[in-house]
């Protein structure tokens, strides 16, 4: 047995449980990772609210904590891209509903979605990168293909995803602004934000004009396109109803449109982040830690906002040193 986070009804973190359940076993193509540390991300806090039960259903119980790192504990039939004992991260399925998912000591992934951990780094902080880290390197290198020298607003610059993009953005030479909490200044200077705005008093007009604008929020889209460049280009993450009626009605606007897209870690794009993290170029950014058997402080402590990168979750110590 094993111990796992899961819900039984959509609501408030409070239905978040701790409890025992059977400990799964890798199938043909599958690997079984011994879970040290997960994260709370956005996609996280949505399954638990139901704000995405047309992916996650009625049948419960449902697992939450989609990004995770720790240690390889088993391989299924035909896994050799792995070995067992060797540190990985990676995520679950972004878009399958799970009875167990990071947040439990063990979990089991296809192959494909896990590849071997940045070395030197402990398993909380590589926990912290992955949706984050590839969120931001899908955002920049893929959709909007981000060259040196050019101006780029990262909105929700101090959540996970905008600590990311604003390293990110910094390390391919971008000249970042960042719309954030004024009292979040210094630690997104320190992350390479040439300027931050107080995204409470400033309104898109306020912001200036764009090469870039990566967006994490997804209000107030056709306002901010309109602050782009001639040949500016913009990404959403931020998905509610309102940002897929922008995005569409973009369309007319050529290259000019709002992108959006939908992030899928496989191995190709962990292996593309450990370089980042090899060379320097980003690190991760954690609020607070806590242990499994409090997912509810964390996920509370993300629904209350105001923080810098992320809440984590602490299942085991592996990986002791820090990056
Ligand atoms: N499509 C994809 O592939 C993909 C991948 C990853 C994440 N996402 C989505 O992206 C969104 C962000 O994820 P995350 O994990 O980075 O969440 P997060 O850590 O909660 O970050 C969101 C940030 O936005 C800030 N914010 C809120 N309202 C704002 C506004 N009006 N203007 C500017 N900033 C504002 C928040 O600041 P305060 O807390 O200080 O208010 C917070 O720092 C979520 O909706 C998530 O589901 C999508």
């Amino acid at each position: 047995m094993m111990k796992a986070a899961q819900i039984f009804s959509y609501g408030a973190p409070d239905v978040l449980t701790v409890g025992e359940v059977e400990r799964p076993e890798p199938g043909p193509g599958q690997v079984l990772v011994g879970v040290a540390a997960s994260s709370v991300n956005g996609h996280d806090a949505l399954v638990r609210s139901g704000a995405m039960k047309i992916v996650s259903g009625r049948r419960f119980p449902i697992g939450v904590g989609l990004d995770f790192a720790g240690f390889v504990a088993a391989v299924g039939t035909g896994v050799d891209s792995v070995r067992p004992g060797e540190p990985v991260w990676g995520t679950v399925h972004p878009r399958e509903k799970h009875a167990v998912a990071g947040a439990a000591e063990f979990v089991v992934v296809a192959a494909d979605r896990v590849a071997p951990m940045p070395d030197g780094m402990s398993a909380v902080r590589a926990a912290a990168l992955v949706v984050p880290g590839i969120t931001a390197l899908a955002a920049l290198r893929g959709a909007t293909h981000l060259q040196a020298g050019e101006s780029v607003l990262v909105r929700g610059a101090a959540g996970g995803v905008g600590t990311a993009a604003v390293q990110l953005a910094h390390a391919l030479g971008g000249r970042v602004t960042a719309l954030a909490r004024t009292r979040h200044t210094s630690a997104l200077t320190d992350l390479g934000a040439e300027r931050v705005l107080d995204y409470r008093e400033t309104t898109p007009d306020d912001a200036g004009t764009f090469d870039v604008i990566v967006d994490t929020v997804g209000t107030d889209l056709a306002r901010y396109r309109r602050r782009l460049t001639k040949g500016g280009r913009m990404v959403t993450v931020g998905l509610s109803g309102p940002a897929i009626a922008a995005i569409a009605a973009s369309a007319v606007f050529g290259s000019r449109r709002i992108r959006t897209f939908s992030a899928d870690p496989r191995t190709a794009q962990l292996t593309e982040l450990t370089e980042l993290v090899t060379a320097g170029a980003i690190v991760p950014v954690i609020d607070g830690v806590y242990p499994l058997t409090d997912i509810t402080a964390a996920h509370r402590a993300f629904d209350r906002g105001g923080a810098v990168g992320r809440q984590m979750v602490q299942i085991s110590e592996i990986g002791s040193t820090d990056r």
